[in-house]
C-alpha cells in the first residue's frame, strides 16, 4: 500500500442537483481526505484539453459540452491507494452496471452525465492534478 493522490471532479449534473455534499460524504467515508478543492466553470476549450485523450471518441463533443454547461468541483483526494480506492467508490462508468452503493449507481444520470470523474492511473493522476492545481494548493 502506498499513499497516493488522485483527481476528482464532481460534474455539472451533480452540482446542478445539489449533490456535492452527499457525494463527498461517500468519498470521505471511504477513508479518502480532500486535500484541495475549488468550484469552477470550465471553458469549453479547458474541457477539450482535459479530455484530449478521448478526442477521437464519438462522444467527445457531447462530453465537452456537458462538462462546460455548469459548475464543476475539482478536488484532490489523498489516502492509501487513493487511485483505485476512489475508482471503487465511484463505480463503473456506466451507472446501469455500477455496483449498488457506489456514487455512479446512486447518483449518475447517464453514462455521460455520470456525476464524477477520477484519475485512472498514477501518470494520469499526476497530469490531471497539475492541470488544475499547483503543489502549494495541496494541503493535507
Ligand atoms: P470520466 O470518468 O470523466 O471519463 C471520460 C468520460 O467520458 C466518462 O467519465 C463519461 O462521462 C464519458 N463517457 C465514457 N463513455 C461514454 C459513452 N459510451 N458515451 C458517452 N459518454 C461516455
Amino acid at each position: 500500500m502506498a499513499v497516493q493522490q488522485t483527481l476528482s471532479i464532481l460534474k455539472p449534473d451533480a452540482t446542478r442537483r445539489n449533490l456535492t455534499g452527499r457525494i463527498n460524504a461517500l468519498i470521505e467515508a471511504s477513508g479518502l481526505r480532500i486535500v484541495a478543492q475549488k468550484r469552477l466553470l470550465l471553458a469549453r476549450a479547458q474541457a477539450e484539453a482535459f479530455y484530449a485523450e478521448h478526442r477521437e471518441r464519438p462522444f467527445f463533443a457531447s462530453l465537452c459540452a456537458t462538462m462546460s454547461e455548469g459548475p464543476v468541483v475539482v478536488q484532490v483526494l489523498e489516502g492509501e491507494d487513493a487511485i483505485p480506492r476512489y475508482r471503487t467508490v465511484m463505480g463503473a462508468t456506466n451507472p446501469t452496471v455500477a455496483d449498488p452503493g457506489t456514487i455512479r449507481r446512486e447518483f449518475a444520470e447517464s453514462i455521460e452525465a455520470n456525476s464524477v470523474h477520477g484519475s485512472d492511473s498514477l501518470a494520469t493522476a499526476n497530469r490531471e492534478i497539475a492541470f488544475f492545481f499547483s503543489q502549494t494548493e495541496l494541503v493535507g
